[in-house]
């Protein structure tokens, strides 16, 4: 059998995204997984994390449990990969005991390098260009909330030279959907030309319009669901923190921003949350406000793309 990785979202088509989103969902309502507790029975997924995480490790580690199987947590915090030995030697080796690889790097090429040399499935479980978990977890909620996919505009704000935006646009292009990218006029806070490439490639056949904005309200207008996520990404300096505020302050998600969007908007973020900076507590804390659902959706939907991607989706 083909081995197969889920790098970023636009590794699978629209239809495994959907069958995979339509599972998750068949096992979220057998609310104790009778059906699916042997599943992964004697099967291990190895976690390496470079990076601090609650949700994704959370996650991946209790939805492993739920279906028989166990999941490893390995901090590789203070001892990068490729530095005592090559990535390599330690996809080959980790290949050898467990049935998968996830991994949270900094790195892009880390990921793929996982991928090029693993002989069991690899999972970004986020580097600087992909949280495909998060976006498959984000597209089963919206279609909880919305029913389906059909003639949606979801508007992102803040910080768009980064992972959840790049995936966000992918998906979004892949599945139809018209996107608006609220962010500074800066590259460094601005989506990169090769994810730009990408998702005109993608929308070519999907006919998304997918537009990077400098104004929040022109974003917000006729938007169903508004999205953000942190200023203060993993990984980014302290010292950032005072000037990102300041450029990213006229992105902020606040009451003024969604009375401009449809009545009927949502608001999702990936979590963490930093209330007053990227959203305002009115808004995460409010009626239109679905992060947690959002959250507890990253549970159901790894288990599905762990036994997609082990081919026992079935
Ligand atoms: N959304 C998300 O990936 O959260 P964690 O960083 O807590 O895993
Ligand atoms: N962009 C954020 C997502 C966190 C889940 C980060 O990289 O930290």
């Amino acid at each position: 059998m083909e081995i197969r990785n889920l790098t970023k979202v636009s590794d699978f088509t629209r239809e495994e995204c959907e069958n995979i989103i339509d599972y998750s969902i068949k096992m979220k309502a057998d609310k104790f997984n009778s059906k699916y507790t042997s599943k992964l029975s004697h099967k291990t997924l190895l976690m390496i994390f470079a990076k601090p995480s609650l949700r994704t490790r959370v996650s991946f580690e209790t939805g492993m449990t739920q279906l028989g199987g166990h999941g490893i947590f390995y901090s590789i915090k203070d001892s990068p990969l490729g530095i005592k030995e090559t990535i390599q030697d330690t996809a080959k080796c980790a290949s050898r005991y467990v049935d998968l690889i996830a991994a949270r790097v900094f790195k892009r090429k880390d990921i793929q390098d996982l991928a090029a040399n693993s002989d069991v499935p690899v999972i970004n479980m986020l580097d600087d260009f992909a949280h495909p978990c998060q976006i498959l977890c984000d597209f089963q909620t919206i279609k909880e909330k919305k029913g389906n996919f059909d003639n949606l505009k979801l508007s992102f704000f803040g910080d768009s030279y980064n992972n959840v935006t790049y995936d966000l646009m992918r998906m979004c292009a892949i599945f139809g959907m018209n996107m608006d990218i609220a962010c500074p006029n800066d590259p460094r806070y601005s989506p990169e030309k090769e994810v730009l490439e990408e998702i005109a490639e993608i929308s070519k056949k999907t006919r998304s319009v997918i537009r990077v904005v400098h104004d929040a309200m022109e974003a917000a207008k006729g938007a169903d669901i508004l999205y953000a996520d942190s200023w203060m990404s993993y990984g980014i300096p302290k010292e950032e923190e005072d000037e990102r505020v300041k450029l990213f302050m006229p992105f902020q998600v606040n009451a003024k921003v969604m009375a401009n969007a449809k009545s009927d908007a949502i608001f999702m973020n990936c979590l963490p949350a930093k209330r007053g900076y990227e959203e305002t507590a009115e808004i995460i804390d409010g009626p239109q406000s679905i992060v947690f659902d959002q959250a507890e959706n990253r549970l159901h939907v790894q288990k599905a793309i762990i036994l997609f991607l082990l081919g026992i989706m079935d």
